[in-house]
């Protein structure tokens, strides 16, 4: 840290009055630019204003469903190499009262990672994207701004059995994955990619770098599931890595209602959680019409799965415990982790390169979404299946979609407070919704996302209630937001969705953004609220601050 902007902070911290003002400025444009710059000692080339011809490209939002409703756009994109320049911007939102957002990939599921109700900055991590391997300790430090395609990548350049435990989606960033729990196609056996983390790099709203050491040991556990956003800007993580053999299986077995799909979806119900914790079968769910008549509709469900090893051992394990399924060998390719990778990503036979794309594929062109999350304890009955493939029948093909992934394994090891993502044992299943569409227009977002809406409202009897769960990185508005109008970050009104979200590791999240965050820099509609009590510190305490 450069010392003159050491000294600017302790300064700036010492005097609250400076800072309860700063609340009451009017934000302008400008004012941030000019707070910037002069800060920087290097140039304007990591700051985009709406100004420049290549705002739009650097803004270009995952989502658009968000992005269309936002009243603001970004006032400037900040696009930094060095911690220097990040801590110049928390240290200019906090002196003109205008708030950051983060952004490491962008699929923030409501796009709060780039819009905002209030003017704001967006501090975009792209640039902090290198990852470093150890193969011999069997770790990696993994830059925020990298995607799980970079990361899956470069493992696969160093060896064909080391792995990471993380989402099928390549173009997922690091940031809000990681910090949010990240789920994926291994993590029956594997856990999640948080779990794995063992040292991280952050900065906090003192502009302090802290490593886990100097961040102590309640600010790591909350940045292992608790969500990004809340506790600083992230610029690293240190993470185990995992073995995998030199051959998996895969298979994608799709089956519709006429070939029983209902019965083996229910079926699947009853052996998702406790089969092998080397096989994962995750189900997708779809609409599909024949092709001679389009109003004739059926339901394809798509068993997609891996299995940690070979054919010959996996077929006699799915004939024991899910003969109805009728899984062949024809059906199983055996291939590299990575070659799975790619699989499941929908890039099969593609190059390894396709990969490191930070651009989702064409495929992904339905470019408005909605989605929600929910976790199953007791299989669904047979006559609810039926009623939700009414629900997903009423639009056409692909526009609703359902995702049934299996917990149990190694995820029923965890206790529910050893991170801040509390799913573990009970649950058979999470359930992920999600509807999507390609136009811009109120009434078609209207229809899809009321679509969603009535399938959770139906699904309500069958799902975990007090609190009803749902995953943070499927993030939803719906189910609560902290109330940007007024500065009302009340504990309970948090708690509604806090709680579903964390269950009881909500009250400890709320106990350290109070330590770390007392004036509530880092925030958005579902950030942790400090406690009121906690802006009558006066004193932070100093961490040690990291020499580069
Ligand atoms: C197509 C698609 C596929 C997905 N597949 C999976 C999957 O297989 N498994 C799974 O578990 N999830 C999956 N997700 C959800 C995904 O894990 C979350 O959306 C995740 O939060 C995205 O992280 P990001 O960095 O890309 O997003 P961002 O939008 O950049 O960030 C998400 C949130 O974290 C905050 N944040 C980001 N970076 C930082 C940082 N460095 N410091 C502090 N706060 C930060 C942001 O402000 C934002 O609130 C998928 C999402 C999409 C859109
Ligand atoms: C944006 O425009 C300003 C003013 O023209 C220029 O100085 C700056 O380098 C531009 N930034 C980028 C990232 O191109
Ligand atoms: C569907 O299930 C029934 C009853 O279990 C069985 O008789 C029938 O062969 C199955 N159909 C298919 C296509 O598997
Ligand atoms: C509808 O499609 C199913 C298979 O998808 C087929 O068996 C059935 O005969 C079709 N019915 C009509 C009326 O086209
Ligand atoms: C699995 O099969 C279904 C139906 O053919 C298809 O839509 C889906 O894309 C396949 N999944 C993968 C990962 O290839
Ligand atoms: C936020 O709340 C505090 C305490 O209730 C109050 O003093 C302050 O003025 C409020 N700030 C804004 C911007 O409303
Ligand atoms: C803050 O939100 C809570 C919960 O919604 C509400 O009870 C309370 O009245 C709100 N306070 C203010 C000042 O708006």
């Amino acid at each position: 840290m450069e010392s003159p902007t050491l000294a600017f902070f302790l300064i700036f911290f010492a005097n609250l009055l400076v800072l309860m003002r700063a609340f009451s400025l009017t934000p302008q444009k400008n004012d941030f630019l000019e707070c910037l710059t002069d800060q920087f000692e290097s140039s304007y080339s990591v700051i985009y204003t709406p100004n420049n011809a290549s705002y739009a490209s650097i803004f270009q939002p995952d989502n658009l469903r968000p992005a269309s409703t936002s009243p603001y756009k970004p006032l400037l994109i900040l696009t930094p190499f060095y911690e220097s320049e990040i801590q110049a911007a928390i240290y200019c939102s906090k002196k003109l009262g205008i708030q950051i957002r983060v952004r490491s990939g962008g699929h923030d599921y409501e796009g709060l990672s780039y819009t905002c109700e209030n003017p704001f900055v967006v501090v975009d991590m792209r640039n902090f994207r290198s990852i470093s391997i150890d193969s011999e300790e069997k770790t990696a430090w993994v830059q925020v701004g990298a995607t799980l395609g970079q990361l899956y990548y470069a493992l696969a350049q160093k060896s064909r059995t080391l792995a990471f435990t993380a989402g099928v989606c390549p173009t997922v960033g690091v940031g809000g994955h990681f910090s949010g729990g990240g789920y994926g196609m291994m993590s029956r056996k594997h856990a999640l990619a948080a779990d794995h983390i063992i040292d991280a790099i952050l900065i906090n709203a003192n502009g302090q770098v802290l490593d886990r050491k100097s961040m102590g040991e309640d600010l790591f556990w909350a940045i292992r599931g608790g969500g990004g956003t809340s506790f600083g800007i992230i610029l690293a993580f240190k993470v185990d890595l995992v073995t995998v053999p030199e051959t998996v299986t895969i298979f994608n077995v799709t089956r519709t209602l006429e070939q029983n799909a209902t019965q083996l979806v229910h079926k699947w119900q009853y052996i998702a959680d406790k089969i092998d914790e080397n096989l994962f079968i995750r189900i997708f769910m779809i609409s599909v019409s024949s092709p001679t008549n389009y109003r004739n509709r059926t339901i394809a469900a798509s068993f997609e799965s891996l299995f940690l090893g070979r054919t010959h051992d996996l077929l006699p394990l799915m004939q024991e415990k899910f003969p109805q399924l009728g899984l062949v060998e024809k059906d199983c390719l055996e291939m590299s982790w990575i070659e799975s990778v790619l699989f499941f990503a929908g890039l099969h036979n593609q190059p390894l390169d396709a990969l490191l794309s930070r651009t989702p594929q064409a495929s992904f062109t339905q470019n408005y979404f909605k989605g929600k999350s929910d976790y199953v304890r007791q299989p669904i009955p047979m006559h609810a299946l039926r009623r939700i493939w009414g629900f997903l029948n009423e639009e056409a093909e692909n526009m609703a979609e359902l995702q049934f992934s299996p917990y149990g394994g190694v995820l029923n090891s965890f206790s529910e407070s050893e991170t801040p993502f509390p799913h573990r044992s009970g649950n058979i299943f999470m359930i992920h919704y999600v509807v999507r569409w390609d136009r811009e227009g109120n009434a078609e977002s209207e229809r899809y996302i009321n679509l969603i809406r009535r399938i959770y409202s139906y699904m309500a009897p069958y799902v975990t209630k007090s609190p009803r769960a749902a995953y943070v990185n499927y993030r939803d508005l719906d189910i609560g937001m902290n109330n940007q109008g007024n500065n009302n970050t009340s504990y309970e009104q948090a708690s509604v969705w806090g709680f579903k979200y964390f269950k009881n590791n909500f009250d400890r999240l709320v106990r350290v953004k109070s330590q770390t965050d007392p004036f509530n820099i880092f925030r958005n509609e579902q950030s942790i609220p400090p406690l009121p009590e906690s802006t009558s510190w006066q004193i932070i305490p100093r961490a040690n601050v990291l020499t580069e």
